[in-house]
C-alpha cells in the first residue's frame, strides 16, 4: 500500500519510510551527499549535535530557520554543494526529528525531496512504501504534502485516502516553485532573507542520490547514500536514463 503521514505522528509500521522535509532538511541532506559528505549524522537535539561536533565534521542546521549559535552552517542547501569536512552533522527543527522517529517504525528509511525526485522514486522497489511529511511543528506543511503526492502519483499500486489526498493536493499546482512559494514555511524562510533557498529546493530531479538511513549511533540517524550492486546509484541511474536533469552547479 501506498500510503502517507501528513506529520510524524501519523508514522505507522512500514517496510520503507520515506521522510519529506522540503523547506529544507531532506533537500539539505541530499544535497551534502551529493556534494561529497560521506555521512550525514542526524540528531533532534542541539545537545546531541555538539556531541557529535569533532574533527572532520562540520556542525550544520537551524532553529527558527537559522543557524544556532556556534554552530557552522545554517541549513541552507547551498552550502552542503562542496564540503568542508568529511561528514555534517545536522540538527534542525522538523525534519531530524521526523527522521530519527521514522526509523524506530520502518525497516527501511530514504529521504526524499524535490531535487532527487526521479533517483528517489527509480530506487522505491514495490508499492508498500509510507510517506512521511515532516510537517512544521506537528502540522502539515504543504511543501511536503505536494511532495508525497508527486511520489504516489509516480508509484504503481494500491493506495490509502491520505494517499489519495496528498495526490490531489500535487495535481493543483502546474509546478513545484508554485507549490512552494505558496507554503507558511517559504514565507518564514523569506522573512529571515532566505528565499533563495525556496528556489533552490523547488528544482525538481537535478540529484540522482538518494540517501538512506545505514544505522544509528547513540541518539542520531547516520545517513549515507544508497548504491547499487554494481557500483553507485547514480550510474545505475544514468544506465536507465533517469538521469537527463541538469548538473547542480
Ligand atoms: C526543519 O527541519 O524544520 C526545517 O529544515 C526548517 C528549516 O530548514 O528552516
Amino acid at each position: 500500500m501506498i500510503d502517507v503521514a501528513f506529520t510524524p505522528a501519523g508514522i505507522v509500521p512500514a517496510r520503507v519510510a520515506v521522510v519529506i522535509d522540503v523547506l529544507r532538511a531532506s533537500s539539505s541532506i541530499a544535497q551534502a551527499l551529493a556534494g561529497g559528505y560521506r555521512r550525514v549524522l542526524c540528531s533532534a537535539s542541539l545537545a546531541e549535535a555538539a556531541r557529535l561536533r569533532g574533527p572532520g565534521r562540520v556542525l550544520a542546521g537551524e532553529r527558527g530557520c537559522v543557524a544556532p549559535p556556534g554552530f557552522d552552517l545554517g541549513n541552507s542547501p547551498s552550502a552542503f554543494r562542496s564540503p568542508r569536512g568529511d561528514e555534517l552533522v545536522l540538527t534542525t527543527t522538523n525534519g531530524t526529528p521526523a527522521l530519527l522517529e521514522a526509523a524506530t517504525k520502518a525497516d527501511e528509511v530514504l529521504i526524499g525531496c524535490l531535487l532527487n525526485l526521479r533517483a528517489l522514486v527509480a530506487h522505491i522497489d514495490g508499492p508498500d512504501v509510507l510517506l512521511v511529511c515532516a510537517g512544521t511543528h506537528g502540522r502539515p506543511a504543504l511543501e511536503d504534502v505536494y511532495l508525497a503526492g508527486r511520489i504516489a502519483g509516480a508509484l504503481d499500486g494500491d493506495r490509502t485516502d491520505a494517499a489519495r489526498v496528498a495526490e490531489a493536493v500535487a495535481v493543483s499546482y502546474r509546478e513545484p516553485r508554485e507549490a512552494l512559494a505558496a507554503s507558511a514555511d517559504a514565507e518564514a524562510l523569506r522573512l529571515v532573507g532566505l528565499a533563495s533557498d525556496v528556489e533552490w529546493c523547488a528544482r525538481e530531479s537535478v540529484l540522482d542520490v538518494v540517501p538512506r538511513l545505514s544505522t544509528l549511533e547513540h541518539e542520531a540517524a547516520i545517513v549515507e547514500e544508497v548504491h547499487s550492486p554494481g557500483g553507485p546509484l547514480r550510474s545505475r541511474v544514468s544506465d536507465m536514463g533517469l538521469a537527463d536533469a541538469p548538473a547542480v552547479s
